[in-house]
């Protein structure tokens, strides 16, 4: 289904008893193919609003339950999960101008204070925020953001027509009212670039990332291909340190920890999947995920671990002796040995063939439904769907975060 609109915004004035003119503002096509998701349409149809109106960022709020409103999807550097308002505060439907920017201090809770403080949070001169609403009730709000300017109201009245477009397509309100819950932050990453010299040329590779992950949560990092994921993955692993910034782990502070110090904090901490699985080819699957066993303190029993990917029966095998899916399904369960509290997984079905890709992502499905934390670096977009929350990246920012309030199941996943 196409939803197209060509947006009339009537600027009324009388003039010798007549109704003068009006004004087209512009048009916005979203197209939502049978597979989109309502979801899908409203972010087509925001990044066009964005361009039309010169916003720079968006955000989605859904209401929950209690009426609390909660950001699902913003296009911004900063991460906004944990921000948080009470809708009875009256920001819906109204433009909001400032004499001066603000800047977004503390984006967890969303305290709009003023430009000269430098924390590297985003800058807001005007902010519009529009309802949208189903047949029979608001369900969310949608929120507008221009770092230099101010909206005017006809911006404001795009965005509402906008909005109401949108509220057709709205039926299931009870999708938006799921509440979501966050768990605590386990990993802070607070303005952190990183820079690689190669005698006299500097490659900035992330220039200013802002971004927590959360205990227990499935999160997948998306981007074009040398945007930065790897670089971001490793810095949180504890495999590559900042140039500059902060990151911190629970209350350890990672920053400016020594090589040693980051070798604890990989052991005790963190469990890396890579696209080669890097077994021991002379070893059988036991054997390799023993011998991380006798490296860390409390180990998973290797047993249990490759139960968990569904590969109990291999155990005497030798690599050689299994598919390209099976290994990886070995090197998800040797991750596991060390009972880490987050698992990494850099593009770990990039190599594979779709059938052992679900067979792979079933077995990480089991492994965050433990309670691992999972941060998966893919290009495939339908394992998005999969994820708790998504964050794309682009030029060495993260740029877009979405909260999927009904993530899929692996065996759910079709390309
Ligand atoms: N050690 C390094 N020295 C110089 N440049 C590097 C180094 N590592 C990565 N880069 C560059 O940083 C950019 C981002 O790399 P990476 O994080 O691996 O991207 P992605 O995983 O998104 O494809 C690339 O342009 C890459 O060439
Ligand atoms: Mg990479």
């Amino acid at each position: 289904m196409l939803i197209s609109g060509r947006f009339f915004v009537y600027n009324e004035y009388m003039e010798n008893g007549m109704l003068k003119y009006y004004k087209i503002i512009g048009q916005i096509n979203a197209v939502i193919s049978k597979s989109d998701t309502l979801n899908d349409a409203l972010k087509n149809s925001l990044k066009a609003l964005i361009d039309l109106c010169n916003a720079n960022y968006v955000v989605i709020w859904y209401r929950d339950k209690q009426d609390v409103l909660h950001p699902y999807y913003w296009i911004c550097p900063c991460d906004l999960s944990l921000t948080q308002y009470n809708s009875g505060e009256g920001v819906v439907g109204a433009v909001y101008k400032n004499d001066k920017s603000m800047r977004l201090l503390d984006y967890r809770n969303d305290q709009r204070e003023d430009i000269n403080n430098d924390f590297a949070g985003i800058s807001i001169s005007s902010f519009v925020c529009v309802p949208i609403s189903n047949k029979y009730e608001n369900v969310g709000v949608i929120e507008l953001i221009k770092e230099e300017g101010q909206f005017s109201q006809d911006d404001a009245d795009v965005f509402e027509i906008m909005a109401n477009l949108i509220s057709y397509q709205i039926e299931d309100s009870e999708k938006f009212k799921q509440s979501w819950q966050l768990g605590k932050s386990i990993i802070s990453i607070k303005d952190v670039k990183k820079e690689y010299k190669n005698g006299e040329i500097i490659t900035q590779v992330l220039k200013g990332v802002n971004l927590d992950i959360y205990d227990g949560e499935f999160v997948v990092l998306l981007g074009e291909s040398g945007c930065g994921k790897s670089t971001l993955l490793n810095i949180i692993g504890g495999m590559d340190k900042v140039t500059s910034g902060n990151v911190a782990y629970l209350n350890q502070d990672l920053t400016d920890a020594s090589q040693e110090e980051l070798t604890q904090y990989r052991r005790d901490n963190i469990g890396f999947i890579f696209q080669s699985y890097n077994l021991m080819p002379n070893l059988t699957v036991k054997q390799n995920l023993d011998l991380i066993g006798e490296l860390v303190d409390k180990p998973l029993d290797s047993m249990e671990a490759l139960t968990l990917v569904g590969l109990a029966d291999k155990k005497d095998n030798y690599p050689s002796q299994l598919s390209g899916g099976q290994q990886q399904r070995v090197s998800i369960a040797r991750a596991l040995i060390k009972n880490p509290k987050i698992i990494m997984a850099d593009e770990p079905t990039a190599a594979l063939d779709y059938d052992t890709s679900i067979e792979v992502l079933s077995a990480l499905e089991n492994v965050y439904k433990k309670g691992t934390t999972l941060v998966m670096v893919t290009h495939n977009e339908e394992i998005t769907k999969m994820a708790d929350r998504v964050i794309r990246m682009r030029n060495g920012r993260t740029y877009e975060i979405t909260v999927n309030l009904h993530p899929l199941k692996a065996s759910q996943l079709l390309w």
